[in-house]
Protein backbone atom coordinates (compact mmCIF):
# COMPACT_ATOMS: atom_id res chain seq x y z
CA UNK A 1 0.00 0.00 0.00
CA UNK A 2 1.47 3.62 -0.33
CA UNK A 3 0.71 6.74 1.56
CA UNK A 4 -2.03 6.13 3.67
CA UNK A 5 -2.93 9.64 3.29
CA UNK A 6 -3.49 9.59 -0.24
CA UNK A 7 -4.85 5.78 -1.32
CA UNK A 8 -8.31 4.76 -1.71
CA UNK A 9 -10.40 3.90 0.84
CA UNK A 10 -12.23 0.17 0.17
CA UNK A 11 -14.63 -1.21 2.42
CA UNK A 12 -15.66 -5.10 2.12
CA UNK A 13 -17.29 -7.07 4.52
CA UNK A 14 -20.51 -9.28 4.38
CA UNK A 15 -23.92 -8.14 3.33
CA UNK A 16 -25.30 -5.50 5.88
CA UNK A 17 -22.26 -4.76 7.61
CA UNK A 18 -22.77 -0.73 7.13
CA UNK A 19 -20.58 -1.18 4.22
CA UNK A 20 -22.49 1.80 2.22
CA UNK A 21 -23.63 4.14 4.72
CA UNK A 22 -20.07 3.77 6.62
CA UNK A 23 -18.78 4.84 2.83
CA UNK A 24 -20.94 7.79 2.69
CA UNK A 25 -19.71 8.86 6.12
CA UNK A 26 -16.69 9.04 6.20
CA UNK A 27 -15.82 10.34 2.18
CA UNK A 28 -17.70 13.25 3.45
CA UNK A 29 -15.10 13.21 6.40
CA UNK A 30 -12.50 12.77 4.52
CA UNK A 31 -14.02 15.38 2.04
CA UNK A 32 -13.66 12.96 -0.88
CA UNK A 33 -16.04 11.15 -3.61
CA UNK A 34 -17.56 7.94 -2.26
CA UNK A 35 -18.27 5.25 -5.30
CA UNK A 36 -20.33 2.28 -4.88
CA UNK A 37 -19.48 -0.84 -6.75
CA UNK A 38 -22.89 -2.15 -7.00
CA UNK A 39 -24.40 1.32 -8.30
CA UNK A 40 -21.54 1.56 -10.65
CA UNK A 41 -22.22 -2.26 -11.84
CA UNK A 42 -26.05 -1.81 -12.62
CA UNK A 43 -25.23 2.54 -13.95
CA UNK A 44 -23.12 0.72 -16.24
CA UNK A 45 -25.17 -2.92 -17.25
CA UNK A 46 -28.38 -0.39 -17.04
CA UNK A 47 -29.96 -2.94 -15.00
CA UNK A 48 -30.66 -3.51 -11.30
CA UNK A 49 -28.55 -6.33 -9.80
CA UNK A 50 -31.60 -8.47 -9.22
CA UNK A 51 -32.38 -8.46 -13.10
CA UNK A 52 -28.78 -9.60 -13.35
CA UNK A 53 -28.48 -11.85 -11.53
CA UNK A 54 -31.90 -13.47 -13.29
CA UNK A 55 -31.11 -12.87 -17.07
CA UNK A 56 -27.25 -13.47 -16.59
CA UNK A 57 -26.40 -15.55 -14.19
CA UNK A 58 -23.82 -14.99 -10.83
CA UNK A 59 -20.97 -15.44 -12.91
CA UNK A 60 -21.43 -12.71 -15.23
CA UNK A 61 -22.39 -10.40 -12.52
CA UNK A 62 -19.24 -11.14 -11.21
CA UNK A 63 -16.87 -10.75 -14.34
CA UNK A 64 -18.90 -7.08 -14.36
CA UNK A 65 -18.23 -6.62 -10.61
CA UNK A 66 -14.18 -7.51 -11.41
CA UNK A 67 -14.28 -4.76 -13.96
CA UNK A 68 -16.41 -2.01 -12.42
CA UNK A 69 -13.76 -2.47 -9.48
CA UNK A 70 -10.45 -2.59 -11.48
CA UNK A 71 -12.05 0.56 -13.05
CA UNK A 72 -12.99 2.36 -9.94
CA UNK A 73 -9.31 1.77 -8.27
CA UNK A 74 -7.52 3.11 -11.04
CA UNK A 75 -8.88 6.70 -10.39
CA UNK A 76 -6.21 8.93 -9.53
CA UNK A 77 -7.37 10.75 -7.10
CA UNK A 78 -8.68 9.67 -3.32
CA UNK A 79 -12.17 7.69 -3.43
CA UNK A 80 -13.62 5.58 -0.58
CA UNK A 81 -15.03 2.50 -2.23
CA UNK A 82 -17.85 0.33 -0.97
CA UNK A 83 -17.55 -3.05 -2.53
CA UNK A 84 -20.54 -5.56 -3.02
CA UNK A 85 -20.20 -8.54 0.06
CA UNK A 86 -18.91 -11.04 -3.07
CA UNK A 87 -16.32 -8.89 -4.49
CA UNK A 88 -13.63 -10.46 -2.26
CA UNK A 89 -14.46 -14.24 -3.65
CA UNK A 90 -12.10 -13.97 -6.78
CA UNK A 91 -7.98 -13.93 -4.97
CA UNK A 92 -6.92 -11.27 -7.85
CA UNK A 93 -9.62 -8.98 -6.71
CA UNK A 94 -8.05 -8.68 -3.43
CA UNK A 95 -4.68 -8.78 -5.16
CA UNK A 96 -6.06 -5.22 -6.87
CA UNK A 97 -7.47 -4.03 -3.55
CA UNK A 98 -4.13 -4.69 -1.68
CA UNK A 99 -2.19 -3.06 -4.21
CA UNK A 100 -3.59 -0.19 -4.74
CA UNK A 101 -5.77 0.85 -1.61
CA UNK A 102 -6.17 0.64 2.16
CA UNK A 103 -9.16 -2.04 2.23
CA UNK A 104 -11.00 -2.09 5.65
CA UNK A 105 -13.16 -5.41 6.28
CA UNK A 106 -16.32 -4.45 8.28
CA UNK A 107 -17.76 -7.39 10.21
CA UNK A 108 -21.08 -7.59 12.36
CA UNK A 109 -22.61 -11.11 14.11
CA UNK A 110 -25.06 -13.14 12.59
CA UNK A 111 -28.31 -11.39 14.06
CA UNK A 112 -27.15 -8.45 13.54
CA UNK A 113 -26.67 -9.46 9.39
CA UNK A 114 -30.03 -10.85 9.43
CA UNK A 115 -31.80 -7.82 11.03
CA UNK A 116 -30.33 -5.28 9.30
CA UNK A 117 -30.43 -7.23 5.54
CA UNK A 118 -34.78 -7.84 6.13
CA UNK A 119 -35.05 -4.41 5.57
CA UNK A 120 -34.48 -4.87 2.11
CA UNK A 121 -35.54 -7.88 0.04
CA UNK A 122 -33.63 -7.13 -2.98
CA UNK A 123 -30.22 -9.36 -2.18
CA UNK A 124 -30.50 -12.29 -5.30
CA UNK A 125 -28.13 -14.43 -3.02
CA UNK A 126 -30.56 -14.01 0.05
CA UNK A 127 -33.88 -15.26 -1.42
CA UNK A 128 -35.20 -18.09 0.72
CA UNK A 129 -35.33 -18.92 4.13
CA UNK A 130 -33.43 -15.82 5.04
CA UNK A 131 -31.81 -16.90 8.64
CA UNK A 132 -30.66 -19.96 6.74
CA UNK A 133 -28.87 -18.06 3.29
CA UNK A 134 -27.19 -16.18 5.91
CA UNK A 135 -25.56 -18.79 8.25
CA UNK A 136 -24.47 -20.70 4.69
CA UNK A 137 -22.91 -17.36 2.83
CA UNK A 138 -21.31 -16.66 6.44
CA UNK A 139 -19.92 -19.98 7.08
CA UNK A 140 -18.68 -20.49 3.20
CA UNK A 141 -16.92 -16.85 3.45
CA UNK A 142 -15.82 -17.61 6.96
CA UNK A 143 -12.23 -16.25 6.21
CA UNK A 144 -12.62 -14.37 2.86
CA UNK A 145 -12.31 -10.83 4.75
CA UNK A 146 -9.54 -11.37 6.54
CA UNK A 147 -6.84 -10.21 3.86
CA UNK A 148 -7.57 -6.82 5.09
CA UNK A 149 -5.86 -4.33 5.97
CA UNK A 150 -7.80 -3.51 8.85
CA UNK A 151 -10.88 -5.12 10.40
CA UNK A 152 -13.82 -3.49 12.34
CA UNK A 153 -16.44 -5.46 14.41
CA UNK A 154 -19.39 -3.39 13.62
CA UNK A 155 -22.18 -5.45 15.81
CA UNK A 156 -22.31 -3.11 18.47
CA UNK A 157 -21.20 0.41 16.48
CA UNK A 158 -23.26 3.01 14.98
CA UNK A 159 -21.92 4.55 11.15
CA UNK A 160 -20.04 7.56 12.85
CA UNK A 161 -18.51 5.05 15.73
CA UNK A 162 -16.93 2.73 12.51
CA UNK A 163 -15.50 6.00 10.69
CA UNK A 164 -13.80 6.98 14.15
CA UNK A 165 -12.11 3.99 14.14
CA UNK A 166 -11.30 4.27 10.30
CA UNK A 167 -9.92 7.96 10.54
CA UNK A 168 -8.00 7.22 13.67
CA UNK A 169 -6.25 4.46 12.14
CA UNK A 170 -5.41 6.62 9.14
CA UNK A 171 -3.83 9.09 11.23
CA UNK A 172 -1.53 6.30 13.22
C1 LIG B 1 -23.41 -9.82 -2.92
C2 LIG B 1 -23.58 -8.67 -2.19
C3 LIG B 1 -24.38 -7.52 -2.70
C4 LIG B 1 -24.37 -7.50 -4.23
C5 LIG B 1 -24.82 -8.81 -4.77
C6 LIG B 1 -23.95 -9.99 -4.30
C7 LIG B 1 -22.62 -10.93 -2.30
O1 LIG B 1 -23.83 -6.30 -2.19
O2 LIG B 1 -23.09 -7.20 -4.72
O3 LIG B 1 -26.17 -9.00 -4.39
O4 LIG B 1 -22.23 -11.86 -3.05
O5 LIG B 1 -22.37 -10.89 -1.08
P1 LIG B 1 -23.97 -5.81 -0.66
O6 LIG B 1 -22.89 -6.47 0.13
O7 LIG B 1 -23.79 -4.33 -0.74
O8 LIG B 1 -25.34 -6.18 -0.21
Amino acid sequence: MADKQQVHIVLVGFMGTGKSTVSQLLARRLDCETIDVDAEIERREGRSIPEIFAHRGEASFRKAETAALADVLSHEERKVIATGGGAVLAPSNCELMLDSALVVALTADAEQIISRVSQDASRPLLQGDLRQRVNQLMEDRKHAYDFAHLTIDTSKLNAHEVVDKIVAFLQQ
